[in-house]
């Protein structure tokens, strides 16, 4: 699903991976954690083809990231499901219109997208929340609906960029045993996390970024 070979990220003058390999397969669940700074995110910004590659090969569903052809990634993005820090949800939309969004860009007809939000807010436990703002909820429950939305399109490869970096214990952990039940669903889920969390009870790879290198952690 996703192959790294050689690949390196820069900014400008400063390389953030150098020459890094490695696989995810359909299915994964795959923790990426590593100091601050040390380009989780960008490495994440990467796969979803908002960063351009510098060199090497990153293929994604089979596209190739280091050829960067505008129509290819548009195409690529349908499958792929974010949570990303800097994509927030809409403060004066309802929980529901939030969640709708990507079906709404993608032109679904109406009763096609009520039965998605209806089923996504029932996974998300939140379906007597439906009509309120995303301010009337607590912290955990708007992650929810961040991660209710980033599936509202039917994605297979979820991106989650620390999503549980906010939230307390108890909250934490649900946000987590929901990206745990989407990946039982049979999706790829790539959560990057400054903390790994406790007790899974499921299989996972483990990269750790150092030093611009990956090693996978076993
Ligand atoms: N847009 C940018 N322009 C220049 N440098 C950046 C940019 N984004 C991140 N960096 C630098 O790249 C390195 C990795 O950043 P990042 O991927 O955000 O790390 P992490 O998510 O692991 O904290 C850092 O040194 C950061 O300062
Ligand atoms: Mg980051």
């Amino acid at each position: 699903m996703i192959q790294a070979r050689d690949l390196t990220i820069s900014y400008d003058n400063e390389v953030v991976l150098n020459k890094v390999a490695f696989n995810i397969n359909p299915g994964d669940l795959v923790f990426i954690s590593g100091k601050s700074g040390s380009g989780k995110s960008s490495l994440l910004k990467a796969i979803y083809g908002a960063l351009k590659i510098t060199d090497g090969s990153l293929l994604v569903n089979n596209v190739e990231m280091g050829k960067f052809q505008k129509g290819k990634i548009k195409k690529l993005r349908r499958s792929i499901g974010v949570i990303f820090q800097d994509y927030q949800l809409v403060e004066d939309w309802s929980i529901e219109k939030n969640i709708a969004m990507p079906l709404m860009i993608g032109s679904f007809n109406k009763k096609v997208i009520d039965t998605q939000v209806n089923n996504l807010l029932n996974h998300i436990k939140l379906a007597h929340k439906a009509h309120r703002l995303p301010n009337e909820l607590s912290g955990g429950e708007q992650q929810r609906v961040g991660v209710a939305r980033a599936l509202a399109h039917s994605p297979n490869l979820i991106l989650a960029d620390e999503p549980t970096g906010n939230l307390d214990e108890y909250s934490a952990d649900m946000v987590m045993s929901l990206f745990k039940s989407i990946n039982e669903l049979g999706k790829t889920v790539i959560i990057v996390t400054h903390k790994m969390p406790q007790n899974m009870n499921v299989n996972f790879k483990h990269f750790y970024i150092e030093d611009r290198g990956i090693n996978e952690v076993f």
